[in-house]
């Protein structure tokens, strides 16, 4: 006898939905909540209209999609963000020497600190329209260790009791860049980016609703006290965590992640000190979230 009353199988129950077959390109999930390997496209090259459709269906249908093999030059890097929107430049991380719109990510036994290594968070999100995207390729690997973790925010949302989702409708949220300038990268201005979002954003492409505040960035909850802010913030955060919204991507020379910000959020690893990991992040320009 079903014992359990109205509710079978777990808490976190996520839809996989009916999926068309792709005719371009192949595509393998990490999770079933984030993540997918797509093989069968060399990116550095021109990329016909069908694959294209096929590319940005994989990115919509998986949130983070990765790619092997790829070996992009800067230029067909930067090439490969165009197709997606316009390239947005980071106010303040380092930079590949005379491409200032592509971001250096490096770590090695000199470093104190790796980019996206110390909390959870969406890109930029201090951004009054933040990025839509983000394209990483590394091109030397540590070792061992070095991996790349996405959560999807539709899923986080989605597993909230419709009492939280109802209470969360509407409430807007301060992301400010200020902390992370001031501790990681010891700038001192007088003012730092910083923008309100709604605590949960609308995807424009997927019509689906996702968890938008992040560890790095956020700072509180608009309209209520700091308390409350503090408690709904600290609850949301350990909650966006759990591991079955998760997938973690384990890197090769030359493999290429490529995350929406808009529903994702990711965190970098550094547990390969003293080894070396480094590459290229190109960031594609987003919409004002609502
Ligand atoms: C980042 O936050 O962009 C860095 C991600 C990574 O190095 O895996």
């Amino acid at each position: 006898m079903d014992n359990r009353g109205e509710r079978t199988g777990p808490r976190y129950r996520l839809d996989h939905g009916q999926e068309t077959p792709y005719q371009t390109i192949t595509v393998h999930k990490l999770t079933p909540a984030v993540g997918a390997e797509i093989g069968g496209v060399d990116i550095s090259q021109p990329i016909g209209n069908h694959q294209m459709t096929e590319i940005h269906r994989a990115l919509a249908e998986n949130q983070a999609i990765f790619f092997r093999d790829q070996n992009l030059s800067i230029e067909q890097h930067l090439a490969f963000g165009h197709k997606f929107g316009e390239i947005q430049v980071h106010p303040f991380a380092p930079h590949s020497a005379g491409h200032p719109e592509v971001m250096k990510v490096h770590a090695d036994q000199d470093s104190s600190f790796v980019a996206g290594d110390e909390t959870w968070h969406s890109d930029m999100s201090f951004e009054s329209e933040p990025p839509m995207g983000s394209i990483l390729q590394i091109k030397i690997c540590p070792p061992q260790g070095g991996d790349t973790l996405f959560a999807s925010m539709y899923a986080a949302y989605d597993a909230l009791s419709a009492r939280m989702k109802t209470y969360l409708d509407g409430l807007t949220a301060v992301h400010d860049g200020a902390q992370v300038q001031r501790e990681l990268y010891g700038t001192t201005k007088a003012s730092y980016p910083r923008a309100e979002h709604p605590v949960v954003r609308t995807h424009p492409v997927t019509g689906r609703k996702a968890l938008y505040v992040n560890r790095s960035f956020t700072r509180r909850i608009n309209g209520i006290s700091i308390a409350e802010s503090d408690g709904i913030l600290s609850f949301l955060f350990t909650h966006m965590e759990n591991p079955t919204f998760q997938c973690r991507f384990r890197w090769r020379p030359n493999s290429v992640a490529f995350w929406d910000n808009r529903c994702v959020q990711h965190r970098a690893l550094w547990d390969y000190w003293p080894g070396t990991r480094s590459g290229f992040r190109v960031t594609v320009r987003g919409e004002k979230p609502v």
